[in-house]
C-alpha cells in the first residue's frame, strides 16, 4: 500500500465490518486528531471486535483490503496528523 493506493480507496469502503466504519469515517477521525491506534479505536469503535481491521498481523487471511495501522501510517506520511 502506498500513497496513491491510499487515495484510491473508496471512501465508502467499510474498513471495519464489525462496527460498520467506513474509510471516510476513519479519515475524518484522523483529521480530527485521533492519530494513534487507541485514540482512533475509541473515536470510531473500529477494531474493537474481531480485530482483523487493525493490521495484517491480526488479519492472517488478508480479508480486509486496508488496515487501521496502514491508514494511520499513510495519513501521517501525507501530513494529516499534526503530531
Ligand atoms: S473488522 Fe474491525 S474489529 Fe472486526
Amino acid at each position: 500500500m502506498n500513497l496513491d493506493q491510499l487515495s484510491s480507496i473508496d471512501e465508502l469502503y467499510v474498513v471495519c465490518e464489525c462496527a460498520n466504519v467506513t474509510y471516510k469515517e476513519i479519515l475524518e477521525a484522523i483529521k480530527a486528531g485521533h492519530c494513534d491506534m487507541e485514540s482512533l479505536m475509541d473515536a470510531t469503535n473500529a477494531g474493537m471486535g474481531c480485530k482483523k481491521c487493525r493490521s495484517k498481523e491480526t488479519d492472517p487471511a488478508d480479508e480486509r483490503a486496508i488496515h487501521l495501522d496502514e491508514i494511520l501510517a499513510l495519513a501521517k506520511a501525507e501530513g494529516l496528523c499534526k503530531s
